[in-house]
């Protein structure tokens, strides 16, 4: 047997351990939906800099016969390092709707693993199935085995992640987040994953959520609506009201837009296509947790706004009221919580034997529950009348759209092993502010 000589010995061992990850290799993938017909966007992370291509074909026909070309930005993390990943977007067009898709993505450098998706069907007849949740992190994420088995099974049309990823994105120099999309891509790479920006993501003005993400509009993500089956779907910051540091235009700028949304929305055309308004944000304005957080107070500024700034803040409550908003979807709290149909701090009961049928005000859903570093969070002992009904369990929920009358809505508890623990089937023959007549 013959031995090396030592210095070689040890010249191959530092070698070896020298060995640097792939740096051309794709990672973090995950998809969403740009808003636009027949489209899908694919998004994802390289460590060096490489060209961004999409590779796809109809599933059970020819593999990647379709070719489509997108481009690449660096992120640096403002911390310490300076850390940078290139984030690659690349938009699929031309899709059929309904069809599935096979799909990997990469460069002649390095391809990502073969995934797969459904092109939305655009139909307004379509009933989309959606998993709801927020508050989901790298650390304790309770919901994302049933989530990735869910979704494996086909079950949703889309993901709506309403804020607080990762807790945070930019800690340890933002490798954080990239173990968090590394973490999602598991659903995100196989569903279009829709998000609004919560509090966790704040770092450096909100830089890892409006880089990491790619929501349909120009607003970097910040605010944005899209249309799917029977609904308009409005996703917004309510941290503009809270990092006010950031700039107060951001809140006003956001205010206007959401006027102008609505609006739009509740054209005759618009809303008899399109009847339900659903909107999502991350701080709600209502909850009976302990915590004392902006929604426990009675003032909240989501609510009503706030008057300790020039000029005064206008809230949310009034404007989604006037623009007959059906569903608000929240989260924050690491709770789940349902209310009887609510403004004002008023109970607006369709009727009190079937308070979901044409109820006389918004439904608001309070779901950050599906798990995190922080835990849950507690309720107070005894709610207001607004409150229906509360868990503190770990979990999720997952809503259809049925039809124009018919939205369905459930709760799933992980602590009880997929029990549903909830659920309401909120049915309205008349949507727009006429509803609350
Ligand atoms: C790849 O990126 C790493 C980290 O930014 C850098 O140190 C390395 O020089 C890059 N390699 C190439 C070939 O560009
Ligand atoms: C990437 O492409 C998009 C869409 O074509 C374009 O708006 C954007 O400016 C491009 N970004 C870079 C860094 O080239
Ligand atoms: C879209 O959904 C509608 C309503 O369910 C259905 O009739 C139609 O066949 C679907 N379209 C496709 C392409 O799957
Ligand atoms: C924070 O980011 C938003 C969105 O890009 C931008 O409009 C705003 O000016 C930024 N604020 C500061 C203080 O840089
Ligand atoms: C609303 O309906 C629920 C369920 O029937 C009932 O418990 C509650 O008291 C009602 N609230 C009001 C104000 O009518
Ligand atoms: C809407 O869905 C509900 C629940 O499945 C059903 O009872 C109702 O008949 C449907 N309405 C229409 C117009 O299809
Ligand atoms: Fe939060």
């Amino acid at each position: 047997m013959t031995s090396l000589p030592p210095l070689l010995l040890l010249c191959v061992c530092v070698c070896a351990a020298a060995v640097p990850p792939v740096g051309t290799q794709p990672e973090q993938v995950h998809i969403s939906y740009p808003g636009v017909s027949g489209s899908m966007l694919v998004t994802w992370s390289t460590a060096n800099e490489t060209e961004s291509v999409v590779e796809f074909g109809v599933w059970g026909g020819q593999l990647f016969s379709r070719s489509a070309k997108g481009n690449s930005s660096v992120f640096i993390n403002e911390g310490l390092e300076r850390r940078s990943v290139f984030i690659h977007r690349v938009t699929l067009t031309d899709l059929r709707p309904g069809t599935a898709y096979v799909y990997h993505c990469g460069s002649g450098s390095g391809w990502s693993d073969v995934f797969s998706f459904t092109a939305l069907n655009e139909s307004v007849s379509f009933s989309p199935r959606f998993a709801v949740f927020g508050d989901m992190g790298n650390e304790n994420p309770q919901s994302l085995s049933r989530l990735q088995k869910d979704t494996q099974m086909g079950m949703y049309d889309a993901i709506l992640h309403i804020g607080d990823f990762a807790y945070d994105m930019d800690e340890d120099n933002g490798r954080i987040g990239d173990e968090f999309m590394k973490q999602i891509q598991s659903i995100a790479a196989y569903t279009p994953y829709m998000t609004c920006p919560g509090n966790h993501e704040s770092a450096f003005n909100f830089s890892h959520y409006r880089g990491r993400f790619s929501m349909p509009g120009h607003t970097e993500n910040l605010w944005y609506s899209w249309n799917v089956g029977p609904a308009h779907i409005i996703s917004f910051s309510t941290e503009v009201y809270f990092y006010l540091e950031y700039g107060l235009d951001l809140l006003f700028r956001q205010y206007e837009w959401l006027r102008k949304d609505l609006e739009e929305a509740n054209r005759p055309e618009n809303r008899a296509l399109r009847p339900w308004i659903i909107t999502m944000a991350h701080r709600p304005m209502y909850c009976s947790d302990d915590d004392g957080d902006d929604c426990t107070r009675f003032q909240s500024y989501v609510r009503i706004g706030r008057s300790d700034t020039t000029p005064p803040a206008p809230g949310l409550e009034e404007l989604f009221y006037q623009h007959g908003v059906d569903l608000e979807l929240w989260a924050h709290e690491h709770t789940y919580e349902r209310l009887w149909p609510v403004y004002g701090f008023k109970v607006f009961n369709g009727s009190s034997e079937e308070p979901y049928v044409n109820p006389k005000a918004p439904v608001h859903i309070i779901t950050g529950s599906a798990g995190c570093r922080e835990k849950h969070d507690g309720f107070i002992p005894k709610p207001r009348d607004w409150s229906a009904f509360r868990s503190t369990d770990y979990g999720y929920t997952r809503m259809r759209l049925i039809n124009y009358t018919h939205l369905y809505l459930e709760q799933v508890s992980d602590d009880q092993y997929g029990k549903v623990i909830d659920q309401i089937m909120l049915v309205k023959e008349k949507h727009g502010p006429d509803a609350w007549l």
